[in-house]
């Protein structure tokens, strides 16, 4: 017999011992009971803490944010996708606190960009959306409703559209800076849309003394690159100011 047909044997014989091996001293007793599979791992499984506890039950006791978020864009998003396994919570709520995502990460994990998400599910990228801010201080997470509605100035403004949401002027509408006539998608070069002429109207929200909200970085008008208009300086499509 040649040398190589018995080195085969012998491997044939090691794999049908091994076999028998595993069969008998690794295979777990309750295999095959109900099929292909370990019958004792329903009974684990079925014993296992139980961590969830679905968001009907959420629901009955906090329909105050139910009622907010049921018909918004949130509506399938269950309510431990946010705040995290809440079984025991719901079992004590005085004793067993949950806690809500109020930073910038959470709301990340579903809707930073990614190409393989369904097409038109909506998508930023989180270093340049919304500055260092957590989400929260411009969506409402129970109701997160489109900031700014569809502006029909995109579709042929596209770069200026694109540039404008990535900045820190992302939540102003272009009609708060460009009052524009009806007319101007049909006729967009004899009607042109206004834009501002003059330094005060940027200081409508950054003067020391105008009345928009707070987080808005002021500067003093009388001193502030003086002599010249404010967008010598900043784009006013992506303002930049803080070093
Ligand atoms: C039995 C009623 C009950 C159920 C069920 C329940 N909660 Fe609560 N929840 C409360 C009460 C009461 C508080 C206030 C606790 C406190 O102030 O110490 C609370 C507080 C919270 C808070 C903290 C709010 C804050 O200010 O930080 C969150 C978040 C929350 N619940 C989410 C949930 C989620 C998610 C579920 C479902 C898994 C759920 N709750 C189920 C009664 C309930
Ligand atoms: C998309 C993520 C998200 C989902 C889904 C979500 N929450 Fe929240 N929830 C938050 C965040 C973030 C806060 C903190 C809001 C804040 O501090 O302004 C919060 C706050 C809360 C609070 C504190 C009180 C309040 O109204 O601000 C309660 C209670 C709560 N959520 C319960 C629920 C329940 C119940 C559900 C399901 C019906 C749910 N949440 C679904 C993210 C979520
Ligand atoms: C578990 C996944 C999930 C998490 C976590 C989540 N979202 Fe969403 N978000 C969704 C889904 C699903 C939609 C609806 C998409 C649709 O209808 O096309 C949505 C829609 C939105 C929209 C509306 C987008 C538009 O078209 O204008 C905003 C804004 C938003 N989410 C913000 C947030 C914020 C802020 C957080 C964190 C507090 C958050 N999301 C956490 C899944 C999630
Ligand atoms: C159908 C396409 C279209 C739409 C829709 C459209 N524009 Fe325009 N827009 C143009 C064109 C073309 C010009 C001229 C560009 C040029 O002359 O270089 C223009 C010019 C402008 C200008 C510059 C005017 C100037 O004198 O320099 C502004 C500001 C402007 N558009 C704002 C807007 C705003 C705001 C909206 C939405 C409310 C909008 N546009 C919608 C096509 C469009
Ligand atoms: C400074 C305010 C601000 C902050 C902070 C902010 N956003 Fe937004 N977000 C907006 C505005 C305004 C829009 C609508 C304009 C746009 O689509 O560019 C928007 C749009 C979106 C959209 C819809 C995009 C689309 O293509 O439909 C999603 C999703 C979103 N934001 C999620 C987030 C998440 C997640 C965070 C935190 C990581 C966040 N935002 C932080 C203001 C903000
Ligand atoms: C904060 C105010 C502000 C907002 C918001 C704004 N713009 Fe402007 N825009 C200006 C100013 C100021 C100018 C004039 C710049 C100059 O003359 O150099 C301008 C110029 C323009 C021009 C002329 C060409 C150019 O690039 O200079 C177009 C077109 C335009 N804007 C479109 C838009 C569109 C579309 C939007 C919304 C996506 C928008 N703007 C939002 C302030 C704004
Ligand atoms: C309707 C109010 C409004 C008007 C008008 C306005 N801005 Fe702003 N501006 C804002 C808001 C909101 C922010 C973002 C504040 C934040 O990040 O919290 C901002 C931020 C800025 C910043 C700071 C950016 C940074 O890096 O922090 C600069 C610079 C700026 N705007 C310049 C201008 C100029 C130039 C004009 C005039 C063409 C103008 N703004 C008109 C509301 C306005
Ligand atoms: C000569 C150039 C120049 C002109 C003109 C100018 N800026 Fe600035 N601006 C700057 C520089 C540089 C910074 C950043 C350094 C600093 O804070 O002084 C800045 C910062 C800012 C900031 C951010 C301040 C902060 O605390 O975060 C705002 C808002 C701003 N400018 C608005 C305006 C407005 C509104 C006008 C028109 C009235 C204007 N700027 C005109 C150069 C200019």
């Amino acid at each position: 017999m040649p040398s190589q047909v018995k080195r085969l044997i012998l491997l044939f014989g090691i794999a049908a011992a091994a076999l028998v091996l595993v069969r008998f001293l690794l295979v777990p007793d309750s295999f095959g009971r109900y099929g292909h599979y370990r019958a004792d791992a329903v009974d684990e499984v079925a014993g296992m803490e139980i961590r969830y506890a679905g968001h009907l039950l959420c629901q009955e006791c906090h329909d105050d944010v139910d009622a907010v978020k049921s018909g918004s864009m949130h509506e399938a998003v269950s309510c431990e996708a946010c705040h995290g396994p809440g079984n025991e919570h719901a079992e004590d709520p005085f004793e067993n606190r949950l806690s809500a995502p109020r930073g910038r990460r959470r709301c990340a994990y579903c809707h930073s960009y990614n190409p393989s998400r369904p097409t038109g599910f909506p998508q930023i990228e989180p270093d340049e959306h919304g500055g260092e801010e957590p989400c929260i201080t411009c969506h409402n997470p129970h109701q997160p409703e489109p900031l700014v509605g569809i502006e029909d100035c995109e579709a042929c403004h596209t770069e200026i559209a694109k540039t404008k949401s990535k900045s820190h002027h992302l939540s102003l509408h272009c009609t708060t800076c460009h009052a524009t006539q009806e007319r101007h998608p049909g006729a967009p070069r004899e009607m042109r849309p206004d834009k501002p002429r003059t330094r005060s109207f940027c200081g409508q929200c950054h003067g020391e003394d105008a009345s928009s909200p707070e987080t808005i970085p002021r500067v003093d008008m009388a001193t502030h690159g003086e002599d010249y208009l404010c967008w010598q300086c900043h784009y006013p499509h992506f303002p930049e100011g803080r070093r």
